[in-house]
């Protein structure tokens, strides 16, 4: 008999739903596919809005408790995800930061305005030496991106020798002299950011005849080579793709990419983070679903000038955006976050891990109180969000080896005459050895029996964890923190036939016990 064994809530939302839709998932484990690296789970934490002061820099002085200024409930629950590579300082902001106004003592660093982000003041007080201090309490490796478009070549080679010079350099000793003697480990290094946009308003090919130019000062010892970003397209546009892969291939490691989810596709009126329609959480998935035909088609443009496959394709911001939560600052672009996001999520994950030869690296935007956050803080106060339960359930995929997995006959999930798929899936075989397997269903209202029929491995049952609610906006709030988070969920093989019912509007992950 298949034992699921949900909490109480996820036993009523699957008897509210109507009959089970019937899905047949093929995973084959004998033919293993490209690992999904680690990276595909990284986080992204830029100077905008309560993202670094306060949701997770307090200073050292702050009541709120705190290690060498980073806050201990927020590191805490971040060092729980396993987040392998954070991004910093932005995004729009990394185009007009200067580096040397965040490094020395903090009293004495200028106060500039974020004129991106809300004109707030930003003093500084978050610098080199604190955001590698943030990575080493978090375990985790470091995405600097530089500024091209407010920057200089040299200001830019100077921030990356001060980072990664061993030598008895002016610059070394300064670093040395502000309390780091090693170097630090600059993993991925961008080079300028939304060229097309907030980054320098330019054309692909003068972003990369700059790039280049940049590239050429960017020195550092030969085993301290960051992997280098060029700052790529987004949306439905593979012209900077093509463009970089052509022009700038000699001196990158990867184009990045971005694509926000927005549930009306609309800028001026993007749809509320709670509160909203079914034909709203429809559209949203739809829209999210996108990112798979966009990967399609910028892999297709890389195969054909990279067929080598040297670069990868960097996801390096994406997520939901919805209109502000009323009451907040505008620049600060603050939002709830519910089971929605977490479908949207997973969703996003499945489509990573298909393409993961080329995906080699993807952001979320952002890691705290900005976007789709994995945590909100309000002073002292700190929840989790959907998001965050979705990417700990997910640890597993982190450098797993992806397999093949099929829908084979999947019951789409129609509302006004579109349809999307209505089971997502995904698999892969885990550093562990074990295989897991990643679904979601994008049906609020129908559950689904998904019959796993699975090659080359055995499978008495499955064991993980589900993600669901009654509410498609259901969500944490400081009031009850825990009104929405996993549950454990099991399933029993029965004649060797491994079923797996996954309730409506949910995210189950099982590791197949053999
Ligand atoms: O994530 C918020 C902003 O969105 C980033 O700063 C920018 O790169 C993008 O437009």
């Amino acid at each position: 008999m298949n034992v699921f064994k949900p909490t109480i809530l996820a036993l009523s939302v699957l008897a509210s739903a109507s009959a089970f839709a019937q899905v047949n998932v093929s995973i084959d484990a004998t033919k293993p596919g490209p690992v999904i690296n680690k990276n595909v789970y990284g986080q992204f934490a830029e100077h905008l809005g309560t993202g670094i002061y306060e949701g997770l820099w307090v200073g050292p002085d702050s009541k709120i408790p705190n290690t060498r200024g980073w806050r201990n409930d927020v590191v805490g629950a971040l060092k729980e995800l396993k987040v392998p590579l954070v991004r910093w300082p932005g995004g729009c902001f990394a185009d007009e930061y200067h580096w040397r106004d965040g490094i020395g003592p903090r009293n004495k660093r200028p106060v500039k305005v974020n004129t991106h982000w809300g004109g707030v003041a930003e003093d500084n007080a978050v610098g080199t030496h604190e955001f590698f201090d943030l990575v080493d309490i978090l375990g985790t490796e470091a995405y600097v991106n530089g500024n091209l478009g407010s920057g200089t070549p040299q200001e830019m080679a100077e921030w990356l020798e001060y980072m990664t010079s061993d030598s008895k350099s002016t610059l070394a000793e300064q670093r040395r002299k502000n309390g780091r003697k090693e170097p630090y480990k600059v993993a991925f290094f961008g080079v300028g950011n939304e060229a097309w946009g907030c980054g320098g308003n330019m054309k692909p090919e003068y972003y990369a005849n700059l790039y280049n130019h940049y590239a050429t000062f960017l020195k550092t010892p030969p085993n301290a080579r960051p992997k280098m970003v060029a700052s790529g397209g987004h949306s439905d546009d593979t012209t900077w793709t093509d463009v970089l892969s052509r022009e700038s291939a000699k001196f990158t490691d990867g184009i990045s990419f971005h694509f926000y989810t927005l549930p009306t596709g609309e800028w001026d009126k993007k749809g509320a983070a709670t509160g909203f329609t079914e034909s709203e959480w429809f559209k949203t998935l739809q829209q999210t679903m996108r990112m798979d035909g966009f990967i399609r088609r910028n892999v297709a443009v890389l195969d054909k000038n990279d067929p080598q496959k040297k670069l990868g394709f960097y996801v390096d911001e994406w997520g939901t955006w919805y209109d502000v939560e009323p009451g907040t600052n505008p620049g600060f672009l603050f939002q709830r976050n519910t089971l929605r996001d977490a479908v949207v999520a997973a969703l996003n994950f499945n489509i990573f891990h298909a393409h993961a030869e080329r995906v080699r690296m993807t952001m979320i935007a952002q890691m705290v109180n900005v976007l789709q956050a994995m945590i909100i803080t309000d002073k002292d106060k700190m929840l989790l969000t959907p998001t965050y339960h979705a990417y700990k359930m997910y640890i597993p995929f982190q450098d797993a080896t992806s397999l093949p997995t099929a829908v084979n006959n999947d019951v789409a999930y129609s509302v006004d005459n579109a349809s999307l798929p209505g089971i997502s899936a995904s698999s892969a075989r885990g550093k562990d050895g074990k295989v897991y397997v990643a679904l979601v269903n994008t049906n609020p209202n129908q559950a689904s029996d998904v019959n796993i029929d699975l090659k080359g491995q055995a499978a008495t049952g499955a064991t993980g964890q589900v993600l669901t609610a009654e509410a498609m906006d259901a969500h944490n709030t400081f009031d009850k923190p825990q009104a929405i988070k996993p549950a454990p969920y099991s399933a029993k093989a029965v004649n060797g036939k491994l079923t797996l019912k996954v309730p409506a509007k949910s995210v189950v992950v099982v590791s197949v016990d053999a």
